[in-house]
């Protein structure tokens, strides 16, 4: 059995912060931030959750695939950062959208949510399992954001992405190619974040006062090292596990944390950088939504034709990483 991608979605906050607003927080410049990262503004939730993005965003997804709820199997929502424990985000959305017959649940695996997302959809939907899944990267990061930290705060912003993987005879290189994927819980404590929900006894931390545990921490200069070796790393096993050229690439679509991650990941595979599209710009990093986000950006400019081949490529907290390879394929083309 094959699958492939058949429909993108994605929901954005309306609201955005640039970095002069974030200048008003703390001592940073929309000149450090651009420098240093490429980031210009994130997007905001206002009256929005992670469920509700996720949810708009998996609507679009459908409508773009032409299928309705009814045909959807498995809902996998991807998300750090979800407003409810219970249920979760996946069985939200599946009430929101109508998909009866789907099964669902949520996975965290930080910024490298969507790859592991979409991994394991697709042994679901290549093993015979299912037919139709709707996967999803949802983050409400604002919430987890210690909006003291300079370090952190110029970083992350909010938003939804969504795709639909369908089973089917797409020919047969679709959907055949493996998933390499790493994790090292030894480095996990180079980006932490502890939850609201953390007891102790009887006294449940609501989440406010001065414990900054309660948001996300980083070390930034870790993170940026381990991203710059690993993730150029992943793609080249990816790679050679499938025996594909790097010429046979149109996009590496690698999530979206900061601009000069990207480019020293393009310059250690030698690769051109207009091999590695970016819109992080406009959003900031986004964990695991950012590379539906880009993704559905590009399907709806027209730039993803049948039979490119793609690299999505994630790395973030855990720490996790892994890349994998698709075949684009659209239901109407
Ligand atoms: N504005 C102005 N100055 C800042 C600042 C900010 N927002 N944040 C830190 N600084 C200062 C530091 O205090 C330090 O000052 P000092 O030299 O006087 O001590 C100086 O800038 C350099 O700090 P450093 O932490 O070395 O900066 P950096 O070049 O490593 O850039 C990051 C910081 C966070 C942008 C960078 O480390 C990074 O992008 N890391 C990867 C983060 C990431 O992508 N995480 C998510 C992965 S999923």
């Amino acid at each position: 059995m094959t699958a492939t991608i058949c429909g993108t979605g994605s929901y954005i906050p309306s609201y955005t912060m640039d970095n002069h607003d974030i200048a008003k927080l703390v001592d940073t410049s929309d000149e450090w931030i651009r420098e240093r990262t490429g980031i210009a503004r994130r997007h905001i939730i206002q009256n929005e959750t992670t469920v509700s993005m996720a949810a708009e965003a998996g609507r679009r997804a459908l409508e773009d695939a032409g299928l309705p709820p009814e045909e959807v199997d498995l809902i996998l929502v991807s998300t750090i950062s979800s407003n409810l424990i219970l249920p979760c985000a996946a069985c939200e959305v599946q009430k929101e959208l109508g998909a009866v017959n789907a099964t669902c649940f949520d996975l965290s695996a930080a910024c490298t949510g969507f790859v592991l997302a979409y991994n394991t959809a697709m042994a679901y939907l290549t093993g015979g399992i299912y037919r139709t899944a709707l996967i999803i990267g949802s983050e409400s990061l604002s919430n987890l954001t210690n909006w003291k930290d300079r370090g952190t705060c110029i970083l992350f912003g909010d938003g939804a992405g969504a795709a639909v993987l369908r089973a089917g005879d797409f020919g047969k290189a679709v959907g055949t190619y493996l998933p390499v994927t790493h994790s090292d819980g030894g480095r996990g404590a180079a980006l932490t974040c502890k939850s609201r929900h953390d007891y102790n006894g009887l006294n449940c931390h609501k989440g406010s006062g001065d414990d900054v545990s309660y948001y996300m921490q980083m070390d930034g200069q870790a993170v940026f090292k381990f991203a710059v070796k690993n993730v150029p790393e992943v793609i080249g096993e990816v790679l050679a596990l499938n025996h594909v050229d790097p010429e046979e690439i149109t996009y590496y679509i690698l999530h979206q944390a900061n601009r000069r991650i990207v480019e020293v990941v393009a310059k250690r595979l030698g690769e051109p950088m207009e091999k590695f599209p970016m819109n992080l710009e406009e959003y900031g990093n986004t964990s695991s939504a950012s590379i539906p986000i880009l993704l559905d950006e590009m399907n709806r400019q027209g730039r993803l034709r049948a039979g490119q081949k793609l690299v999505l490529a994630g790395f973030g907290a855990g720490l996790t990483w892994g890349a994998s390879i698709v075949e684009w394929r659209s239901l109407r083309q």
